[in-house]
């Protein structure tokens, strides 16, 4: 997968050169570049934003650098992700879907955001995605975009050693993971559920899908009750 990013501060990708995501890029699973949006900049300040036609705070960032830079680095195949609080929130179903594709750009918004011509005029020749991570604002696109490429990433074939991890994980089937334990079975008073040293694997899994059901319903109402009530079996009701 092809992968560029556009930002004003491209030191913030320093942590996209470790662990796994570095991995998948010495191995060529991810081919991504960083990109200076100053690089399309011409004055001496190297300007990138101005004030807000129609007044209000802060400043908004100038079309003709953003402009340029997507000119550059899109391809036809590519597809624009915006990360914003006004986007669509971010969910692993678009990661997979996003993982799915051969190119993304990521436009990093900083200030009060980035002139909305810009990404009527991208909207015109390419997809555009403008998506958000969560109700609550942070300085800029940069974290956010960290954030979507770990979720991203660890859906690309080969990059996770064991593909279970992605069928058993929370949210694969729309429900939260069940608690996980570790050796040794006592530690501070504090015993593993004998379950799950048992060797039984069905009461394994019978034990796992209670727990499941039971931190979904009561941390995130909303995914459980968007649970499909086809899904669950006698022994998930009585549960
Ligand atoms: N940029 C600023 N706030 C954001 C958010 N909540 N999600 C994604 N990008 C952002």
């Amino acid at each position: 997968m092809k992968v560029d990013i556009i930002s004003i501060f491209p030191d913030y990708f320093a942590p996209l050169d470790l662990s796994l995501i570095g991995k998948a890029r010495t191995t060529g699973t991810l081919d991504l570049t960083v990109h200076d949006l100053r690089t399309w900049t011409y004055d001496v300040h190297r300007t990138v934003d101005d004030s807000p036609y129609g007044g209000g705070p802060g400043m908004v960032m100038r079309p003709e650098p953003w402009g340029e830079a997507l000119d550059a680095v899109a391809t036809p195949e590519a597809t624009l992700v915006v990360p914003s609080p006004v986007g669509k929130p971010f969910t692993q179903a678009d990661a997979y879907q996003l993982a799915a594709l051969p190119h993304l750009v990521f436009a990093c918004g900083r200030y009060e955001g980035i002139d909305q011509r810009v990404i009527d005029d991208a909207a015109s020749r390419m997809p555009v995605r403008e998506v958000s991570l969560g109700d609550y604002v942070l300085f800029g696109g940069e974290v956010a975009v960290i954030v979507i490429m770990e979720a991203i990433t660890r859906l690309l074939p080969g990059v996770l050693g064991n593909a279970d991890s992605l069928t058993e994980e929370s949210h694969a089937a729309g429900l939260l993971e069940a608690p996980v334990y570790t050796k040794p079975a006592a530690w501070r008073d504090r015993e593993v559920p004998d379950v799950l040293r048992s060797g039984d694997h069905g009461r394994i899994a019978r034990w796992r899908r209670t727990e499941s059901l039971v931190r979904t319903a009561a941390r995130r109402p909303d995914l459980f009750a968007a649970y499909p009530p086809e899904n669950l079996d006698k022994k998930d009701r009585k549960a």
